[in-house]
This record gives structure tokens, sequence and C-alpha cells, in this order.
């Protein structure tokens, strides 16, 4: 029987509060591992994927498949500095809504390809309700700011409807005096949160270098929590992970918390 890839959607009501930056560091920490990533910009109104690996946003892709004018593998771009593969959000910044069929029709298609796992990047508020059947889990991304909290609050109530896997990530961690604390934030959001991401240095090299924040320095903060999610999704597929790191393993959490 054919493998069906794992499917993540990357969300959050909020802009700006760094689904993309979360989304490109899952894909290479677990192509880094050895599997086969897609990386999928769907946000046609504000793409920035191709931006950030340096292939640049020109060019057909998701809008393209999604309105049957292209083919998925003729338009997929390989990121050679790491070996996954990305879907540009094409469109040229002109969004034409997609039909409730073309939208299924899409996630169809990605879910029977052969990748290990897919990361559906979305633009802010993006919900995608005609593939909630086919994503296995969503991951929610927040600052530790209340309007980005009670906005994920409010999405994983919409994702509790549809019975999908969420796990909530607190992005930007970095105690400052006026940001919200974890426990206020677990409080507000109604569960706990699966990892804190802290505010990197690296991330605003990674721009300007078109490499992901995870290449340029694996021993990182940053890259230690991405590979605490990364490990999540590992066990989701059945597969052998390691120990988690003596830093904090599953518990970049503990280490933010226990100061
Ligand atoms: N952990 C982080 N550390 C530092 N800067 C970050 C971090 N996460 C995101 N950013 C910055 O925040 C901005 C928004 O991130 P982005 O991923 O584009 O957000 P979104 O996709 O949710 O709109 C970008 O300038 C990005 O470089
Ligand atoms: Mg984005």
């Amino acid at each position: 029987m054919a493998k069906k890839p794992y499917i993540i959607v990357t969300a959050s009501p909020k802009g700006g509060v760094g689904k993309t930056v979360v989304s490109i560091n899952v894909a290479t920490a677990l192509r880094t591992s050895g599997y086969d990533v897609l990386l999928i910009d769907t946000d046609v109104a504000n793409p920035s994927v191709g931006l950030l690996l340096g292939s640049g946003i020109e060019g057909p892709g998701y809008q393209e498949v999604l309105l049957g004018k292209a083919n998925l593998k003729d338009v997929l771009i390989l990121y050679p500095l790491s070996g996954f593969y990305y879907l540009n959000a094409g469109g040229d910044g002109n969004e034409i809504a997609a039909t409730t069929e073309q939208v299924s029709k899409f996630y169809a298609e990605i879910s029977k390809t052969d990748f290990d796992f897919i990361i559906v990047d979305t633009p802010p508020g993006a919900k995608i309700e005609p593939a909630m059947k086919l994503f296995n889990e969503a991951l929610i991304v927040t600052t530790p700011e209340e309007t980005a909290v009670k906005g994920a609050q409010r999405l994983s109530s919409f994702y509790l409807k549809y019975h999908l896997l969420h796990k909530l990530v607190i992005n930007r961690v970095k105690e400052a005096k006026f940001d919200m604390t974890e426990e206020m934030i677990e409080k507000l959001y109604g569960d706990v949160a699966y990892a804190l991401v802290p505010e990197e240095k690296t991330v605003a090299e990674s721009e300007s270098r078109h490499m992901p924040a995870y290449l340029i320095n694996r021993t990182s903060l940053f890259s230690i929590s991405i590979d605490d999610l990364c490990r999540s999704y590992l066990l989701m597929i059945g597969a052998q992970v390691d120990q988690p790191s003596q830093k904090g393993g599953w518990g970049i959490k503990r280490f933010f918390t226990k100061k």
C-alpha cells in the first residue's frame, strides 16, 4: 500500500506571528532527519516562502494548480541547500477565489503524492474547511500577545469542531516585561502550549542569506525548539526518534519556565 503524506497545516488568525518562519524551519528540520518534505505557500496575497528561500515568488504555483492551470509536479521547486521541495503561492499577487471543489481536489491530489510530510503555510485567518479531513494536524502559531492568543483560542475551537489535532506554539518568546507569561497564555488559550520558540537573531540573518535559521545554527535554542516540535511529528508517523536533548528535550518549555 502506498504511504500517505503526513499533512500539517500552519495557521493563525493574526498575521506576522511567525507562521512562515516556523513552517520553513520545520520543513528544513524534517528534511535534515531524512524525510521527503513539501512546503506549500498558500498565501497568494503576501507570498514569502520563495523570497526567503531565494528563488523569488514569480511564476506559477499553488494558485495555478488550484485553478487547474498547472500541474503540481511541473511547478515544484527544490531548495538545494536542504533538499526539500516547495510550491510558491503563484497568482502574481492576485488571489482568485477557488471553489470548494477546487480546494478539495487540490488537497486530495497532494495527499496522493509520495512525500513523507507536507507543510501547508497559510495566510492569516485561513481555515480551509474543505480540506479538514485531509489534514493530519494543525500547528497554531501565536506570539506572547493577547490579540494573537485570543485568535489562537478561537482557531483551536474551530479545529475541535472538526476533530483536528492541533498544537499551539508560542513564537518570539523573549520574556520581555510586557509579554504575557506562558501561564497567562495557556489560561487564555485553554490548553497547554506545545512548544516555545525563542526570539532568534539568526532569523533576520536568515532572511538576507535566503537560508533557514535552522541551517545557520543547528544548536541554537531556536533550532532545538524546532527539533522538539519535529520529534512529535516523527512520532506521529511511527518513526524512531532520538532521546530528547539534554538542554530541554520536549522541554524547551521547561527551559523557559524554570527561570
Ligand atoms: N522566532 C523568531 N525570532 C525572530 N524573528 C522572528 C521569529 N519568528 C518570526 N520572526 C520575524 O517576524 C516576522 C513575521 O514572521 P512571518 O513568519 O512572516 O509571520 P507570518 O507568516 O505569521 O505572517 C518576520 O520578519 C520574521 O523574520
Ligand atoms: Mg506567512
